[in-house]
């Protein structure tokens, strides 16, 4: 079996339904169910026995000790962080506490459990940590997209905790002999992202009549991929990964943000027209920047796609058609999600941005 931590999240979710549609091997999924994780996420494994969600955090090193001795997994596949940019620059405490001494909590656990192992299970062990591009700055229009071997240079306190937490897991690798892998992938977008983040977060706003707030010009650019190609990204890097390398993922897809929403409210036109007619993206409303905003994020993928054969199976045109009708045909989930504390952060983030 394997550890997911953070499996109650957008990635981590999409990547446990994922894995148990495709093989019967158990996954036991700790998730400490921050405001961003979801138990309804899985609601299609519940009663399903390959699948065990345990409540707690990847701080707790008491209970990383337990959980490893009983379920004695052959990897531990790490999603659990603080993932919202925004939320980093409001408050970075949290991002600190888990991203960063978390990770360390979680390395440290790993070590003992792998170092208890007999000589077969200690070579075919793995910890897989999954991290972001954000770690390596932010590129100029004409530079070169970021590759592996990219000097990292975070500025937002949630990119600096994601490099943090990559220099340990590279750290327990050299020092203690840890079989780490590294993922670093591009912006994620499909079914059950949390709606803080710009895609979901514009179907929900149009829908509901809403502004739909752009930062700056709204010309920044990020490089988007669909969840699903992400999940199968790590999947073959953990399969197949070279042990200590990281693997940079990307979809080859970059686009400014207005983009994105025309594209989006495009399609909510077509799918689910407004009642007062007239487009969504009359919708679109131009608010203050995010503090440090990275100006563009694009990735190079060639070492994944060509040591470990992977690519992208969605375009942007299919993935976010997918991603637009999930959420039209989910609102019960959107509701869900966008009540209580929702409200509170929604308010806290745009009250002072008006355009
Ligand atoms: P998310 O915020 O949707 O989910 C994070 C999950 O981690 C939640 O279920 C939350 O409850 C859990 N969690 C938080 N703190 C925890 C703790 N201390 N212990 C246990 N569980 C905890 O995030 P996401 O977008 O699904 O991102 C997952 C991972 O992928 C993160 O590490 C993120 O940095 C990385 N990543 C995200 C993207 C993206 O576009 N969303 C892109 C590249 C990499
Ligand atoms: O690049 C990978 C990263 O992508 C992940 O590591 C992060 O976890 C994930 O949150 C994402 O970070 P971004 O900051 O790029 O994503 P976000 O959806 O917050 O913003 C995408 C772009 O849209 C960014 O340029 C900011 C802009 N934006 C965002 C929001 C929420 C807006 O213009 N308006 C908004 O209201």
């Amino acid at each position: 079996m394997i550890l997911v931590t953070g499996g109650a999240g957008f990635i981590g979710a999409n990547f446990v339904l994922d894995w148990l549609a495709q093989c019967d091997e158990p996954v036991v999924n700790l998730d400490k169910l921050t405001y961003a994780g979801n138990l309804a996420n899985l609601a299609s494994l519940d009663g399903d026995p390959r699948h065990v969600f345990v409540r707690g955090d990847i701080g707790d090193g008491e209970l990383l000790a337990r959980l490893l001795a009983e379920h004695r997994p052959r990897a531990i596949v790490n999603f659990a962080a603080e993932s919202h940019v925004d939320r980093s620059i409001h408050g970075p405490g949290a991002f600190i506490e888990t991203n960063i001494v978390g990770t360390w909590r979680l390395l440290d656990a790993a070590r003992a459990y792998h170092a208890s192992l007999d000589e077969s299970s200690r070579e075919a062990f793995r910890f897989l940590h999954v991290s972001t591009d954000e770690v390596y700055g932010s590129l100029e229009a004409s530079d070169p997209p970021f590759a592996e071997s990219n000097q990292y240079q975070p500025n937002s306190p949630y990119s600096a905790s994601k490099a943090a937490s990559d220099h340990l897991v590279r750290a327990w690798h050299h020092t203690f002999g840890l079989p780490v892998l590294t993922t670093n992938c591009s912006n994620n977008y499909g079914p059950y992202q949390f709606p803080e983040k710009l895609i979901p977060l514009v179907i929900h706003n149009a829908l509901a009549g809403k502004p739909l707030p752009i930062y700056g010009d709204g010309s920044n650019v990020r490089d988007w991929l669909y969840v699903g190609d992400h999940c199968a990204a790590i999947r073959r890097v953990l399969e197949c990964g070279r042990l200590g390398e990281t693997y940079n993922i990307g979809g080859c897809n970059e686009m400014s943000n207005l983009e994105v929403v025309h594209t989006v409210c495009d399609l909510l036109d077509r799918h689910a027209p407004r009642a007062s007619g007239g487009s969504y993206r009359e919708q679109i409303t131009f608010v203050r920047d995010r503090p440090g905003h990275d100006r563009r994020y694009a990735i190079d993928a060639r070492k994944i796609a060509g040591e470990l054969g992977w690519q992208p199976a969605e375009t942007f045109a299919s993935g976010i058609e997918k991603t637009v009708r999930w959420y039209l045909d989910h609102a019960g989930w959107v509701e869900n999600v966008t009540s209580g504390a929702y409200r509170e952060w929604a308010q806290a983030n745009y009250a002072d941005r008006k355009g």
